[in-house]
């Protein structure tokens, strides 16, 4: 038995959500496993409804479960409330009170989708690479911050065992993998950028199989874009982390298909990398295959069923393959679906290859 704490969220958050807990429902049943589901607000509804973006109550259910889903956070109604009460607060929160540390977002080529990137097939066959970003320091938690009139600041601080400890997780991962660790930073300016690199080498002592190199998080953007394959695991701070995962998606064609895992040593959230959408909301028009493969990113690091998070895998990649597409990977010649059509889809394809094993 396995209690998931479900956090729909705002916006698509709450689509992509429910497509996730479907298809996590019939996979559980299938692997005869009992799911518990226990459903609660976080972001913009939760302000809402409480006057608080994250209650103790939503934090309290995400203490008991095995696992956390979440969808995501925002949108423009919200935008103008004080930081402190904002959607993106509740998330940054809970992720330091979960003492989720360690993002891992795959950016990988699904074969069908090959041609609905903005990049040529040439620069996309056979890349796999993941951005480990750093999720509970840096910038994002640095103080002091604040902003009056005349100005605005923030800190951006890393101590030794927050670098020491995102290090020896991405060498862990690149022994599984092609046993490359990129470190990305911006030690040419930031004096927290030469002392995270300076931790990197230290921790790489223990890691000698593996080859780390370094780059700067300029030259790492434009890198990602020219010729992807060169990476294996990417290694970055929270704030570069964010930006170079977005850059990532497009290499599978749209931020819809990029799952992510936060880690940390007691607790565990999965969540698409993209937001709430507002753009797109409630139309039934979202691609719901990055909470999908989160769901299969669940499966795997969670609840060590490696099998069910294959298997989720290959659904997804029947799907892509016969044709079907949401709107934001839609070209001319497919077959154009819902949310709620692809995933039921992806949940016939699921229980086909289930089946077929
Ligand atoms: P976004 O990721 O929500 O959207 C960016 C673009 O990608 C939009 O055009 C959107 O329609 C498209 N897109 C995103 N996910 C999609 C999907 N599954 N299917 C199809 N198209 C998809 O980013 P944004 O517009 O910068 O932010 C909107 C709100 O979401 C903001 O309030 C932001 O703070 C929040 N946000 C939340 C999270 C999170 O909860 N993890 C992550 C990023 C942004
Ligand atoms: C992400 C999002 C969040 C972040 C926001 C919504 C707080 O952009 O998960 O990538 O910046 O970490
Ligand atoms: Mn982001």
């Amino acid at each position: 038995m396995y209690k998931i704490a479900f956090l729909p969220g705002d916006g698509i958050g709450i689509e992509v959500g429910n497509s996730a807990m479907k298809v996590a429902k019939v996979v559980a049943e299938h692997f005869n496993v009992e799911l518990i589901i226990n459903e609660k607000l976080i972001g913009g509804c939760s302000y809402d409804e409480f006057g608080s973006p994250l209650t103790d109550e939503t934090l309290q259910a995400c203490y008991d479960a095995d696992a956390v889903f979440l969808g995501a956070v925002g949108g423009i109604k919200w935008e103008s409330l004080p930081h402190n009460l904002k959607p993106e607060a509740a998330l940054l929160k809970l992720r330091k009170a979960l003492g989720l540390y360690a993002n891992i977002r795959p950016a990988k080529i699904y074969q069908p989708l090959i041609d609905s990137s903005t990049l040529r097939k040439e620069v996309l066959q056979d890349v796999d690479f993941i951005v480990l970003r750093e999720l509970t320091g840096g910038i994002y938690f640095g103080e002091p911050r604040a902003y009056d009139d005349d100005k605005g600041f923030n800190t951006m601080i890393y101590k030794k065992n927050e670098v020491e400890r995102i290090a020896k997780i991405a060498f862990t991962l690149a022994r599984e993998r092609n046993r490359k660790v990129v470190s990305v930073d911006k030690a040419n300016v930031l004096e927290v950028s030469q002392f995270w690199r300076n931790i990197v080498i230290q921790v790489h002592q223990e890691f000698q199989d593996i080859e780390l190199t370094h780059m700067y998080v300029d030259n790492a953007a434009m890198q990602i874009v020219r010729n992807p394959k060169q990476f294996d695991v990417i290694l970055t701070s929270n704030l570069f982390g964010d930006i170079l995962s977005d850059i990532a998606g497009m290499i599978t064609g749209s931020l819809g298909m990029l799952p992510s895992a936060s880690l940390g040593s007691k607790y565990a959230l999965y969540e698409p990398v993209h937001g709430s959408a507002p753009d797109i909301a409630g139309k039934n028009l979202a691609n719901p295959l990055a909470s999908i493969s989160s769901i299969a990113m669940m499966f795997n690091y969670s609840f060590q069923m490696k099998k069910a998070s294959e298997l989720i895998e290959a659904a997804i990649n029947k799907t892509l393959s016969q044709g079907y597409r949401t709107k934001d990977i839609f070209n001319e010649g497919d077959k154009l679906v819902s949310t709620t059509e692809m995933t039921e889809i992806v949940i016939k394809n699921f229980l086909e290859v289930f089946h077929e094993q």
